[in-house]
Formats: C-alpha cells, sequence, structure tokens
C-alpha cells in the first residue's frame, strides 16, 4: 500500500486521506501489514502459532469514566494493570553495566498510560543513594538489574496526571526502599505529592472507597500502595494489604499458579480473597517468569476464564485491577476486552462495558 501513490502531490494527500478512512474502518481480527492498516485503538501484532499471519488486535482499553460515568466509587470500576510496567524491553543502561534480567512490557510508562493502563506495578529500591526501579532478587538492586531512576518514571506519570484532570493513576509497589523518606522525597521531587490520594480517606473496613468524581474534584488522583507495613504510619502511604487482595502467581511445586485454570488463590500476603474488609481485588494473570512468546496466548479466553474464577474465589466480587505482562500481546481483545469484561459487570451486569450503552451496537449478554 502506498507504493502506487508516486504521481502528483495532491494524488498522494488525496491517498493518505483514503487510507486514513480506510484504516478507520479496520476491525479486530483483519490481516495487516503495519499498524497504518488498523484503526484507532489497534496495532498490527503476529500472534503465532495461534493465528498466523499479522492481525489488527487491541492496544488501548475503553474509558469508563468517559463512556459511562464517573459518579460512582473508585472500587466500583476495573483498571487495567502492567506488572512491573517499568522493565521494558530495549531500556537503555542507566548504570553502563548490561542489563541481565527479566523484562515484561514492551513500550514506555507514557505510553501505557496513554492507551488506557490505570494501574503501575514498580519495585523500587535502594540504589546509589537514590530511589531506582530494578528487577532484582533479593532485595538488592545491581547495576545489571538496574533499569532506571525512579524519578524518571514518576515524571512520567506526573505529566499524565497534570495532562488527563479526569483520571486516576494507581501504583502499587514491591518496595524494598529503607532509606528514611526516600520514596516521599522522590514522589515530592517528581511533582506527584500534589495529587496524593490521602490514606486517611481509603476505606478500613469494606466500605466503598469515595466516588471517582469526587477525587477527580479533590484533585486526589494518585492512589499508591506499599508493601511495607510500617510506613503507612511513617509516611503516609498506604500498607497494600490492609486494603486490598489479591492472588498468587508465584512458582510452586505443580507451575505458575496464578495460572492454573479453575484456581485462584491469595498469595501469601494477602488476606483471602473473599475477605471483604478489602475493598479492592487485584487478579494476576502472568507466569513467574515473562515469557513474550507465550503471552499472546495467555491473553485469551484462558484470561477471561480466570477472571470468573477470580470472582467466585473473592466472593462474588470482581477484580478492581487485572495484571499483566506485555498487556499488548493479544489475538484479538486480550487484557483489554477482560478489563471492558470487567468494568461490564461491575457497572451494568453485562459482559462488555460498551453494551452498558444503549445504541452502542453491543449486546448485553448477561
Ligand atoms: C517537598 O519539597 C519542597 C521543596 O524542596 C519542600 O519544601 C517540602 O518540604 C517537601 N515536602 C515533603 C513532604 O517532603
Ligand atoms: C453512572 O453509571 C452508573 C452505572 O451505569 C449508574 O448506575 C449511575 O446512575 C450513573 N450516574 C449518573 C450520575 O449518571
Amino acid at each position: 500500500m502506498g507504493r502506487a501513490f508516486t504521481a502528483a502531490p495532491l494524488l498522494l494527500l488525496l491517498g493518505l486521506l483514503a487510507l486514513g478512512l480506510g484504516a478507520a474502518t479496520a476491525n479486530v481480527g483483519d490481516s495487516c501489514s503495519t499498524g497504518a492498516d488498523c484503526g484507532a485503538g489497534q496495532w498490527c501484532f503476529d500472534c503465532e502459532p495461534k493465528l498466523s499471519g499479522s492481525h489488527c488486535v487491541r492496544s488501548a482499553a475503553t474509558n469508563p469514566f468517559q463512556l459511562i460515568n464517573n459518579s460512582l466509587p473508585f472500587n466500583k470500576y476495573a483498571y487495567l494493570t502492567t506488572h512491573n510496567s517499568y522493565a521494558i524491553v530495549g531500556e537503555p543502561s542507566h548504570t553502563g553495566i548490561p542489563r541481565i534480567t527479566f523484562d515484561n512490557q514492551e513500550d514506555t510508562v507514557t505510553d501505557q498510560l496513554n492507551n488506557g493502563v490505570r494501574a503501575l506495578m514498580l519495585d523500587t529500591y535502594d540504589f546509589k543513594g537514590d530511589v531506582w526501579l530494578c528487577h532484582s532478587n533479593g532485595g538488592t538492586c545491581n547495576d545489571f538489574t538496574a533499569f532506571e531512576p525512579a524519578l524518571d518514571t514518576f515524571q512520567e506519570i506526573e505529566a499524565f496526571l497534570s495532562a488527563n484532570p479526569s483520571e486516576i493513576v494507581t501504583i502499587i509497589l514491591e518496595d524494598y526502599v529503607h532509606a528514611p523518606n526516600g520514596l516521599t522525597n522522590v514522589f515530592n521531587a517528581s511533582g506527584l505529592l500534589k495529587y496524593w490520594f490521602p490514606v486517611s480517606k481509603m476505606p478500613q473496613n469494606g466500605q466503598d472507597w469515595p466516588l471517582v468524581s469526587d477525587m477527580v474534584a479533590s484533585n486526589q488522583r494518585l492512589v499508591v500502595f506499599t508493601s511495607i507495613s510500617s510506613k503507612q504510619s511513617s509516611e503516609g502511604i498506604a500498607y497494600q494489604w490492609n486494603f486490598m487482595v489479591e492472588n498468587n502467581f508465584h512458582l510452586i511445586s505443580d507451575g505458575d499458579d496464578g495460572m492454573d485454570a479453575g484456581k485462584c488463590s491469595n498469595r501469601a500476603e494477602s488476606a483471602p480473597l473473599n475477605d471483604k474488609t478489602k475493598s479492592l481485588v487485584l487478579m494476576n494473570y502472568f507466569p513467574s517468569v515473562p515469557v513474550k512468546f507465550t503471552a499472546c496466548l495467555q491473553h485469551s479466553q484462558s484470561l477471561v476464564d480466570m477472571v470468573n474464577t477470580c470472582y467466585g474465589a473473592a466472593g462474588n466480587r470482581w477484580a478492581n485491577f487485572i495484571a499483566v505482562d506485555y498487556y499488548k500481546r493479544s489475538d484479538g481483545g486480550g487484557a483489554f476486552q477482560a478489563t471492558d469484561l470487567l468494568n461490564g459487570e461491575l457497572l451494568c451486569g453485562c459482559q462488555d462495558v460498551r453494551a452498558c450503552l444503549q445504541g452502542s451496537g453491543v449486546v448485553c449478554s448477561a
């Protein structure tokens, strides 16, 4: 495509226009050779061996605040979540030492947020007298496991919140920072403190969260959780397990527990999934060791099946967060469709949030 338009500039312009119009009508599942062949909110991806050849697949989430409304409590919506959001393929070394560790995502945190990701899982470490995002073992960051200073990523989040005044971002920290006020200093330096949602407004006993519209009106649009309990009193950073339950994904004897069909049980740090004193439910769906090649297959029916399994395990509660690796890889709707399913169930009891809207053309199959 495009090669034919070698004549006059006007023809070229018309041709580009036609391509643009053509792209707008491409559907998920259509063949493609580049992203330009696909419609808005899609990219061109080859999900071998599930589907042979490249097809348009989804690359963006539906925004429930925009599509429906934002007048419900924060815990009545689902948020697409990237696991190890910072561990990005091709991120250059910031230490001068080549990195030897796993990666989990393929585009920048800015791109993730622009594509509708609303929760980020970050591993924070003391390193080089500062706070860094590293993919390490044993709580220590090394030159060869370091991705970047946390400040860089926090600044990307700040830029997004500043440019999108109706959006809320959640950060879930696997926290190894022990420097006093280490995290607070970086949140402050990045400009993120001004969006801080205070722990005092978080429900302690299973009540609903504040309304999204109120969080937006008060500009308290950054929700942060840490894995270190003492920071809730020392720095005012919410201890994740006081507010959220989460299923296991750690490797156990029989394989990847979080991905075993039909099983959804809490990870060791979390209360049982059906503990309703925690108002938020997070579903992990990724293997212990990230594998690009299988991510596409995993982001299909098995993901939807696990959403339903975890609903039952959580005491008939739909997950609020759905965390995946390589979030854009799928054979069609992937993690985006699974998020639409959750928002549909949460907001109107339909299997797709788009069906909550009369006249959307999406049928409610409740
Ligand atoms: C944030 O930084 C400003 C400017 O450096 C400083 O005055 C303020 O005390 C800091 N706030 C916190 C909570 O650390
Ligand atoms: C927002 O959407 C929810 C879910 O569809 C609905 O129950 C609620 O009445 C709506 N609120 C407003 C103010 O429109």
